[in-house]
């Protein structure tokens, strides 16, 4: 059995139907109700729908063999795990936020509010810029427009968060989308159904372009 770890959303649920039309269906996934578990036998795999930013913590310590997670929580957490394919899913960017018309003073430290701590660190080291970082949880747009940070670096979608809250975009990080993710060991031990689900993902990728 293929245990696979399923980002619980909008987006688990697109990647879910890839997961189906390349073979590996669960019907009873699709019924209304709070139950997390979904095995099918047949397919020999075994989903559940886990919290986005947990799926590569299950699939790190082998609770799950396989799983999707967005690039920025890759990059942020750094799990030991294999990074195997691009789902071309999920797509927006990690990037630089300011109120309209904000010019950097780099005489100062800059202020920067972000729930991706490590990725904000890993980008200003690279240009040499002192920050200092204050970590949120959610809402970070509000953040620069209350005089809490100077900046933020936050996912950008659409931009419509940004505009409505009078903010614009100063710098992109880096671009995003979901990737298939597996263990280490579990990579080794079930290459054959792993390679099987690559194999019909690649599929329902042609399909879809
Ligand atoms: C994310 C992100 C931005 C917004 C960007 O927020 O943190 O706030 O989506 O999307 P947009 O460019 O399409 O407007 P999320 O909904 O995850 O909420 P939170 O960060 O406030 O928890």
């Amino acid at each position: 059995m293929l245990n696979v770890a399923l980002p619980k959303g909008r987006l688990g649920e697109k990647v879910y139907d890839m997961f189906a039309r390349a073979g590996f269906e669960c019907p009873s996934i699709l019924e209304k109700g709070r139950k997390l578990i979904f095995e099918n036998p047949e397919a020999g795999v075994r989903y559940f729908w886990v919290k986005p930013s947990d799926v590569a913590i299950y699939v790190e310590r082998g609770a799950a063999d396989i799983g999707v997670a967005g690039k920025d929580i890759l990059l942020e957490y750094e799990p030991d795990v294999y990074e195997l394919f691009d789902l071309d899913i999920g797509k927006c960017r990690m990037a630089v936020a300011a109120k309209k018309g904000f010019r950097d003073n780099t005489e100062r430290t800059l202020k920067v509010a972000t729930k991706f701590s490590n990725i904000t660190r890993n980008h200003y080291a690279a240009i040499g810029r002192d920050i200092d970082i204050i970590h949120l949880n959610g809402s970070i747009e509000i953040a620069p427009i209350l005089g809490l940070s100077d900046v933020i670096v936050d996912i950008v979608e659409t931009g419509s968060t940004l505009k409505e809250n009078d903010l614009e975009v100063i710098d992109t990080i880096v671009p995003i989308s979901a990737r298939l993710i597996a263990n280490k060991a579990s990579f080794k031990f079930k290459s054959d159904a792993i390679e099987r689900i690559m194999a019909g993902l690649e599929n329902t990728e042609k399909v879809t372009k």
